[in-house]
């Protein structure tokens, strides 16, 4: 157990004893090889960014398990998925996030009927967002009443404490099968599903704010310690997206304004899920932008064009955030890591211990 102090005022980094990768290059290649073969379960899949990315990672051989409440959707998905791609496996199952046996029983669906009896990859994406946010304003979800009523709280249900069951089950679960056939080490990653609102405020959409900067807070803790269950968590931090879950007046208010493109959620997402080295990290996908480097600074062009014209420019969508948590840390997170590898170091001590004490004690028997 080495730490590091190698900053000039002596603080601590424990970037390599959580390990954490360092800081993505959206613009650098990666390669989708390792999504063949791979059982990935998405919650809130039937439509959306989870359809998306059943889509393509479908295209790179990958077995995908949906778990949604939009039955029609999610059936009709899956019949596309298995004409499109006969050889893999593609199921949906009726999941209500907020219920934790639906979600315990999606798990355990998908565990039996993974082709390999395992599951490498979960996306948290169920969600939903409340325009009408009676929330701010308790005197229209009560009207004609002097008593305020209970707020229903819908969203938390369901962008926190869904994702919260996914992401335990998924740490539960991933957890189990830490080596494959070949001997080698199995992937094994949680990818979360925040937003734009949970590095920014969307005033006029606070249970939803509330709620991704929750899903922010679970990452960034999560990332520290999901390590030691063999798990990498990563996160995506959308700007808007025409999908569903934005209604009309949603898309009205944005008129006019460039939006996310899905093609670069998709893209994002699939960098996280298949590159297996990038750990503890979150990427913000917004409006595609015509970027430059200049002096070791990106400098903006212009918004959007896909039509590069600036010399040496690009085409950026996919950006690179929060690389610095465990870069500066203080005492107690420099103490409880130390304690964790050590507890973990132990802990394989006393696994070979115990290994030498059952071989002396079943070798007894035998004689
Ligand atoms: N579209 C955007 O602009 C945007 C931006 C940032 C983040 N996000 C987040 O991305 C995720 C996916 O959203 P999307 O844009 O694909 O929207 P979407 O509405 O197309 O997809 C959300 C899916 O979640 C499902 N769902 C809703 N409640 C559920 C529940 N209780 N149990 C199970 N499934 C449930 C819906 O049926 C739907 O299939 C959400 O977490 C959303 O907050 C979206």
């Amino acid at each position: 157990m080495v730490f590091t102090t190698d900053h000039d005022d002596g603080s601590w980094s424990v970037v390599s004893q959580v390990r954490q990768s360092p800081p993505v290059d959206p613009t650098s290649p990666y390669s989708t090889a390792s999504l063949a073969g791979k059982t990935i379960l998405i919650t809130g899949g039937a439509s959306g960014f989870g359809a998306a990315f059943a889509r393509h990672w479908a295209q790179h051989g990958s077995h995908v398990f949906i778990g949604d409440v939009n039955d029609p959707l999610g059936h009709s998905l899956i019949a596309d998925l298995r004409s499109a791609h006969p050889s893999q496996a593609f199921h949906y199952q009726h999941c209500d996030v907020t219920s934790w046996s639906d979600q315990l029983s999606l798990f355990k669906f998908a565990l039996a009927n993974s082709p390999g009896g395992v599951i490498e990859g979960v996306v948290a994406g169920a969600g939903i967002a409340d325009m009408d946010n009676k929330f701010d304003d308790p005197r229209r979800a009560s009207p004609e009443s002097d008593e305020p009523r209970e707020p229903p709280l819908k969203v938390l249900d369901v962008n926190l404490t869904g994702v919260a069951y996914t992401v335990h089950l998924g740490l539960f679960y991933l957890a189990r099968n830490g080596t494959r056939e070949d001997g080698q080490p199995r992937d094994r990653h949680i990818m979360l599903i925040s937003s734009i609102a949970g590095i920014a405020p969307l005033p006029g959409q606070t249970e939803y704010t509330a709620s991704k900067h929750a899903v922010m807070g679970l990452f960034r803790a999560l990332r520290g310690t999901s390590w030691r269950r063999g798990v990498r968590v990563n996160c995506l931090n959308p700007y808007f997206v025409d999908t569903p879950i934005l209604p009309a007046s949603g898309i009205a208010i944005l008129a006019g304004v460039p939006k996310a493109e899905l093609e670069d959620v998709v893209d994002a997402a699939t960098r996280l899920m298949a590159d297996e080295d990038v750990k503890g990290r979150a990427l913000v996908i917004g409006p595609k932008l015509q970027v430059y480097d200049e002096d070791g600074e990106t400098k903006l062009v212009a918004e959007a064009p896909r039509k590069v014209v600036a010399k040496g420019g690009r085409v950026q969508a996919v950006w690179e955030i929060y690389a610095e948590d465990f870069e500066r840390v203080e005492a107690f997170v420099w103490r409880y890591i130390g304690m964790m590898n050590v507890a973990k170091n132990m802990l394989g001590w006393v696994g070979v211990v115990t290994d030498l004490w059952r071989l002396c004690v079943s070798g007894k028997k035998r004689r």
